[in-house]
């Protein structure tokens, strides 16, 4: 067993950082960036655009599925935010863009997929469930990613359905999301509400929980294993610990 000092700042990083217009993305956060493949310059956080080309070829989707929209600084965010405002309204502009700061797509964390065709809308991309984009969308919690914005869950998440926007949150909290039908708003509150929560993940199997964040730092005891650790962006952090295969 082995101790962990977690700073309370920590709760701001990592994958299930929740971002909406009441969690603002910290001015602190710093995600670490890469150009996607086949893209134009679209940008995202290294790991999650590791998983994403994954996803994509899996799916038989190279060159079918374009990213459309990666990371936005909050300058372009902003951009897109007045522009939004500018040519389609205020009851639009709420129902599909984020305030700016309150962008998922400043982390890097989402990305906005559209199908291959001669325009793209880069608001509302098209991303159908037929297809290869059918096929992505069914693969993609098994690399972590969930589509954030489904219908029927408007009025917690607060943006209308975006069935082209997907947000990486993480193998086995993806599938997990999936299979209770949660929205990222709402896992922190039903990780906490057990001591532990289990996902197998083929061989190996995740053992997750939920450490609220009282003081300015919170220790932790774990076992020596494979772990990972995110903030929520809220009150605490989820500490995900990796048994041994079998
Ligand atoms: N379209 C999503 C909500 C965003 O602007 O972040
Ligand atoms: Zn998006």
């Amino acid at each position: 067993m082995h101790t962990i000092i977690l700073n309370r700042h920590q709760v701001c990083q990592g994958p299930l950082i929740l971002i909406n217009s009441s969690h603002p993305l910290s001015k602190h956060y710093s995600p670490d960036l890469v150009c996607l493949p086949d893209s134009s310059g679209v940008l995202m956080e290294r790991h999650a655009a590791h998983l994403l080309s994954a996803c994509v070829q899996a799916a038989k989707g190279t060159g079918q599925i374009v990213p459309v929209s990666g990371y936005r600084s909050h300058t372009e965010q902003q951009a897109i935010w007045d522009d939004t405002m500018s040519t389609n309204g205020v009851s639009f502009t709420e129902k599909y863009v984020a305030p700016p700061g309150c962008s998922e797509h400043q982390s890097g964390l989402a990305i906005d997929l559209g199908r291959l065709s001669s325009h793209i809308d880069f608001i509302r991309p098209d991303f159908p469930d037929e297809g290869v984009c059918g096929v992505f969308r069914s693969l993609s919690v098994n690399y972590g990613f969930i589509e954030r914005y489904k219908d029927g869950k408007q009025s917690i998440t607060g943006i209308a359905p975006e069935p082209w926007h997907f947000r990486y949150v993480g193998i086995p909290h993806a599938r997990l999301m999936e299979e209770h039908g949660l929205t990222l708003e709402e896992y922190s509150d039903f990780l906490s509400r057990r001591p532990w929560r289990y996902a197998q993940e083929s061989d190996r199997r995740a053992i997750i929980f939920y450490v609220p964040c009282f003081e300015e730092t919170t220790a932790i005891t774990i076992p020596d294993c494979c772990y990972q650790i995110s903030g929520d962006n809220q009150q605490g952090f989820i500490i995900t610990l990796w048994e041994a295969g079998e």
